[in-house]
């Protein structure tokens, strides 16, 4: 393996370095220098979201057989899994990660199938099951992850870097489009024939589950009807905890 990463000695100089290697490249030259350093030991985790649908298409151009795995929470829009299937069609299959039978029935059984709007604990419970649960099984055999964070999302996100060493999972993460603005992506998924969620011309910016997004107003922030119910400082969901 490259001398450059070597798990157990990735600190915050190394990742400096990364950072500042990678300040003025494109996200295509960071992607190629990451795939040829890590083989299939890194895959994008995507949510559909425009920016993921650009690194789909990015790292399928690179590489054929890259690993693109979703997190399938039972409770997405269907407007959602028909992209799911026309994103595989079009770009190879991606993977699918499923939350466990069992934990979701226990969940649902003792604290309700809407548990979320009752209090930022029950959503985050189901936030844990759904999502961060087969995250952790999809992190198998991964020494790197790639998202679609972009800085100017939310503030929750301003200080994410291209590069970030993710502790809780002890695993590299790469924010590839961290400062992107969305007209870029837009520009980038009009130029390359990108699929997109149908909803985002329906004023749904940013999609998650069904019951947690809703439609947003033309002078509303573009994450504002994600878990609307709550204040902006918690709207994470536990999958980019820092
Ligand atoms: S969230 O934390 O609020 O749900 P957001 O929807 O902005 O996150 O997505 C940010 C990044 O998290 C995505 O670009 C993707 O890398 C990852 N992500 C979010 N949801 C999923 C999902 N269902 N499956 C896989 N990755 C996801
Ligand atoms: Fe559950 Fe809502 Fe989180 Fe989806 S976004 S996992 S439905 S709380």
């Amino acid at each position: 393996m490259c001398p450059v990463f070597e798990r157990k000695k990735m600190d915050k100089y190394a990742v400096k370095g990364l950072n500042e290697r990678f300040a003025h490249s494109s996200p295509e030259e960071m992607l190629w220098y990451f795939l040829d350093l890590l083989g299939n030991r890194i895959a994008l985790s995507s949510s559909l979201s425009i920016e993921d649908q650009t690194l789909t298409c990015m790292l399928r151009r690179i590489d054929p057989r890259v690993r693109v795995f979703t997190l399938d929470t039972g409770r997405l829009f269907p407007e959602t899994y028909s992209l799911i299937d026309k994103t595989s069609q079009q770009y190879g299959r991606m993977e699918v990660f499923f939350p466990d039978c069992a934990k979701v029935q226990e969940m649902v059984n003792t604290a309700g199938v809407n548990l979320f709007y009752e209090s930022i604990e029950k959503r985050k419970q189901c936030c844990h099951v759904r999502k961060l649960e087969p995250l952790h099984r999809a992190f198998a055999g991964l020494d790197a992850w790639i998202c679609g964070l972009r800085r100017e999302q939310s503030v929750t996100r301003h200080d994410m870097q291209m590069v970030e060493w993710d502790e809780s999972n002890a695993l590299l993460k790469l924010n590839p489009l961290i400062n992107w603005t969305e007209e870029q992506v837009w520009q980038y998924i009009r130029q390359h024939n990108v699929p997109y969620n149908v909803l985002h011309d329906r004023h749904y910016p940013s999609i998650g589950c069904q019951p947690c997004t809703r439609a947003v107003a033309a002078d509303e922030d573009i994450r504002a009807g994600r878990w609307w119910w709550e204040s902006p400082d918690h709207k994470e969901c536990g999958l980019h905890k820092r």
